[in-house]
């Protein structure tokens, strides 16, 4: 690469970035990749020796419990945020400021060392999925416990533990004089409830968001033999169902058989919705949907998978899903649709012989490109209104979507990724493509113009949304590392 052949042999001290303005810029670049060349293991000793420091930080992040969905813990949502705010100011951040919004406020920090240099925006989102159910979890979800090797606690992976790398990655850099690009922070509280409030954020901010690419550790790896970058992300229409009956609750002895029952009725509507061949029947539904080559096809089923340790980590003995394609295409390639929650009539203790009023489902769509979250939302209303019987009316009720994404990888931050992980791995990453939502990626794109980089370390095992939540440690520190070689290859990419 372009620096290293021009540069004397003494290993030089490490400069300060930027603190003495006589250092040019080109000077610093060579200064400090001559530093990391020659002494690479400056960040590495930085990162050891604070390690307990890094965990301690990121264990009081994660007791505070910021669930964004319930308003109950709306002082929680805002603690974590101020918290995260002063930890990107003690890192060495010029700006670290809280945002209000109509929902949960938006931290956004920045650190500039030259506009002429490339600039890294960071997005992370510091709020939580509720516990519950909160009897399943071995130890409490907000007091983060280590089990082997990992940490257990909602939120440890998904987000706070891998958005909390890049605030030490950051501190890192700063630290041992390694940052070699403009970095930009924006940390939202919204993401699990469909992050509306940072779509206005971004559309009426712009300009402060100017960057070069969007760096997210918010998704998977294979593991941690097999390296992985997301380069696909599924869109989402959610729904909310309601099939109302009779005008109260009846005795199911004196009507039942005479009246429509609201819970029947909803389960077959439930049931219509998908055929023998698990296609989903909507009309419409599959038109829009991105087919992909043969060839195409054959490099996804390159990706190591193995069906058995899938079945058993899940305790199934058969998965099921779209006639045709592989588990990993169903979740990767082909929209699904599944009934996340269904309640109505007596659920308590006992028997109570009832013909419910009325029944309710909440129904999620994960969409694939080309198919549009409003698009799908109006088709499923329409056709759910069309298929109900007379005998009942229905309610159809549209939560938060999101457009798929996808993520190119011909592109200088996707090398620059892919460098980083066989620096720090020893291996290059596989492209993979996931099936989990982040609807603001597609709108980094429409709203910014920007690419993302789904540079995520978690794993399946991590059981995100699921009780027992953990975060491997491992994953933790090599994140961090990590982290650090995308700035160190993306800077000097984008010099060549
Ligand atoms: N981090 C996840 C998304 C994810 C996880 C993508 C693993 C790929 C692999 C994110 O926090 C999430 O849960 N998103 C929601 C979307 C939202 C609109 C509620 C989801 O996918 O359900
Ligand atoms: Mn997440
Ligand atoms: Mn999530």
């Amino acid at each position: 690469m372009a620096i290293s052949a021009s540069f004397n042999q003494e290993l030089l001290p490490i400069q300060r970035p930027f603190e003495d303005s006589y250092v040019s810029l080109t000077t610093f670049l060579a200064i400090n990749f001559k530093v990391m060349r020659e002494n690479n293991n400056t960040f590495k000793e930085y990162i050891d020796s604070n390690k307990q420091r890094f965990l301690d930080e990121l264990f009081e992040l994660i007791r505070i419990p910021s669930i964004s969905a319930d308003s109950q813990y709306k002082q929680d949502v805002l603690n974590a945020a101020d918290y995260l705010k002063n930890k990107l100011i003690s890192a060495g951040a010029d700006v670290a400021d809280i945002h209000e919004t109509a929902g949960h406020p938006i931290v956004y920090g920045e650190k500039i060392i030259d506009p002429s240099l490339p600039t890294i925006l960071v997005y992370g989102h510091y709020d939580v999925q509720p516990a519950d159910p909160i009897e399943l979890w071995d130890t409490p979800p907000f007091e983060p416990t280590i089990r082997n090797e990992k940490i257990y606690a909602r939120g440890s992976c998904d987000d706070k533990g891998q958005a909390y790398m890049h605030i030490k990655a950051f501190e890192t850099m700063m630290a041992t004089s390694n940052l070699t690009c403009n970095v930009k922070f924006i940390l939202e509280g919204e993401e699990e409830i469909g992050s509306n409030n940072l779509e206005i954020f971004i559309r009426d901010n712009k300009d402060m968001l100017a960057a070069d690419v969007v760096l997210i550790s918010d998704t998977d790896i294979l593991s941690n033999e097999t390296p992985s970058i997301t380069t696909g992300l599924r869109g989402l229409s959610y729904m909310e169902v309601e099939v109302i009956g009779p005008n109260r609750d009846l005795h199911s002895g004196m009507y039942g058989g005479a009246v429509a029952n609201p819970l029947n009725v909803l389960s077959e509507m439930i049931a219509s919705l998908k055929d023998k061949n698990n296609r989903i029947t909507i009309p419409g539904f599959y038109d829009k949907v991105m087919e992909y080559s043969a060839s195409k096809r054959a490099e996804f089923a390159k990706a190591p998978f193995n069906i058995d340790d899938y079945k058993k980590a899940l305790d199934i003995k058969a998965v099921d899903g779209e006639e045709g394609f592989t588990t990993t295409e169903r979740t990767g390639i082909r929209p699904s649709l599944d009934v996340n929650g269904i309640w109505g009539g007596y659920t308590g203790e006992g028997a109570k012989t009832v013909l419910p009023s009325k029944a309710n489902a909440k129904i999620s769509m994960r969409l694939v490109p080309n198919q549009s979250s409003d698009e799908i939302t109006e088709l499923f209303t329409k056709h759910f209104n069309a298929i109900a019987p007379d005998t009942v009316k229905v309610k159809v009720t549209p939560h938060h979507g999101g457009e798929a994404a996808v993520t190119p990888i011909d592109s200088v931050a996707y090398k620059a990724a892919s460098e980083a992980f066989y620096e720090g791995w020893g291996k290059y990453p596989i492209p993979t493509m996931e099936g989990g939502s982040i609807p603001i990626v597609s709108l980094f794109d429409k709203i910014l113009g920007l690419n993302t980089i789904l540079f995520g370390f978690g794993l399946k095992e991590d059981a995100i949304h699921s009780p027992n939540e953990s975060y491997g440690l491992f994953n933790f520190y090599k994140g961090i590392e990590t982290i650090v070689l995308f700035y160190k290859h993306f800077a000097l990419l984008n010099k060549e």
